[in-house]
């Protein structure tokens, strides 16, 4: 996508380098960080200098192929699966990072070249997947549409398109006239941050709401659909995305208002039978306790906003029940949260 009428990508590789919009700046400063070996890189994905599925997916794939190229000829096995142990270690829940270490890691077994084309080709799949889910998505919207989406699922969250923001890209492509609803996405806000700030650079009309307010959003009938994004999809269709959007699922079923996840394929995890498998990331408590913004010269201060002596707890993401979601929009096409038509999308081939 373009920022400052330049196209970038999320996340790409130089050489040995991993580069990546430095997604802890935005939306105040546009950096792009470069990490010179896999070690920083698994530090990237564990501080979000670079987040959400697909880049995170794309990150351990470049971390893998790093690894490869940076292996030494003596304990080459040792130093690898290492590598491969730490990559993993980084963070739990999204779907698209163990799939993206393996895929890897089976590809530098042939040789370090051949690694390294891997993470390439999971990145450019990951654009591909992106357009279709896009494509498939915008057939939901209407013109006029009043979206409501949680967190940020938009090109930062992949190496390029995004998945929830994907159709709305999309209907914006094809003329039609769309608004959203942006939920700030507490603690870390990375809708009031990061949605909003991809939304503000396509000149798509948006407003960025209060988490809490879905439900006066819903009820005053100034919701027509909700798409969030997903970090990983169980085998029958529960879907674990940024803490909150179960929420939003139950109160839009009150309403009567579909929900759709758009995520590709490598998303689902068919080794989980259901969402109760899935590991649920919790994070530091400073998370919420404290909040950081630019003051009126620029610099970046942390302030607490809660009161001082209390604790906190952060999980990072919860997982809606497959009876909540409309249907899940793949870079294959829309289909059902029931087990059948997830199991039907890998034709029987089990992506473990
Ligand atoms: O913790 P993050 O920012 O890596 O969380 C992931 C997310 O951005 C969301 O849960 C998103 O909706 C799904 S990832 C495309």
């Amino acid at each position: 996508m373009k920022v400052n009428g330049k196209e970038y990508r999320t996340i790409w590789m130089e050489g040995a380098s991993v580069m990546m919009i430095d997604q802890n700046r935005l939306p105040f400063d546009f950096f792009v960080f470069r990490s010179e070996n896999f070690l920083t890189t698994c530090d990237s994905i564990r501080n979000m200098t670079t987040r959400g599925a697909g880049a995170i997916g794309a990150a351990a794939g470049f971390a893998m192929a790093q690894a490869f190229l940076a292996a030494p000829v003596k304990n080459r096995d040792k130093f690898l699966l290492q590598a491969k142990e730490t990559i993993i270690n980084t963070r739990p829940t999204a779907r698209n990072l163990f799939y993206a270490v393996d895929l890897v890691y089976e590809a530098g077994l042939i040789s370090p070249k051949a690694a390294y084309e891997q993470a390439q080709q999971i990145a450019e799949k990951d654009i591909a997947d992106s357009r279709a889910i896009g494509k498939f998505g915008s057939m939901l919207i209407n013109n006029g549409d009043h979206i409501l989406t949680h967190c940020n699922a938009g090109w930062l969250a992949f190496v390029d398109y995004g998945t929830a923001l994907a159709p709305i890209y999309r209907s914006v492509e094809d003329g039609k006239n769309v608004f959203v609803w942006v939920d700030e996405t507490r603690p870390r806000g990375q809708g009031a941050r990061l949605t909003a700030w991809e939304l503000h650079n396509a000149g798509i009309d948006h407003r960025i709401v209060p988490d809490n307010a879905g439900a006066w959003l819903m009820s005053n009938k100034r919701v027509d659909l909700l798409i969030t994004g997903a970090d990983r999809i169980a085998a029958n269709g529960d879907t674990a995305n940024k803490i909150g959007t179960y929420e939003k699922a139950i109160v839009a079923k009150h309403f009567g208002i579909p929900l759709f996840i758009a995520a590709p394929t490598s998303t689902i995890d068919l080794t989980c039978t259901t969402g109760n498998d899935i590991v649920i990331e919790e994070r530091s408590e400073d998370e919420v306790l404290y909040q950081s913004g630019p003051d009126e010269s620029g610099k970046i201060n942390r302030i607490r906003v809660a009161s001082p002596g209390s604790q906190a707890i952060n999980p990072a993401f919860d997982v809606t029940p497959a009876k909540f979601i409309t249907g899940i929009i793949t870079e294959k096409g829309i289909i059902k949260p029931k087990k059948e038509e997830i199991t039907k999308l890998f034709k029987g081939r089990i992506n473990s």
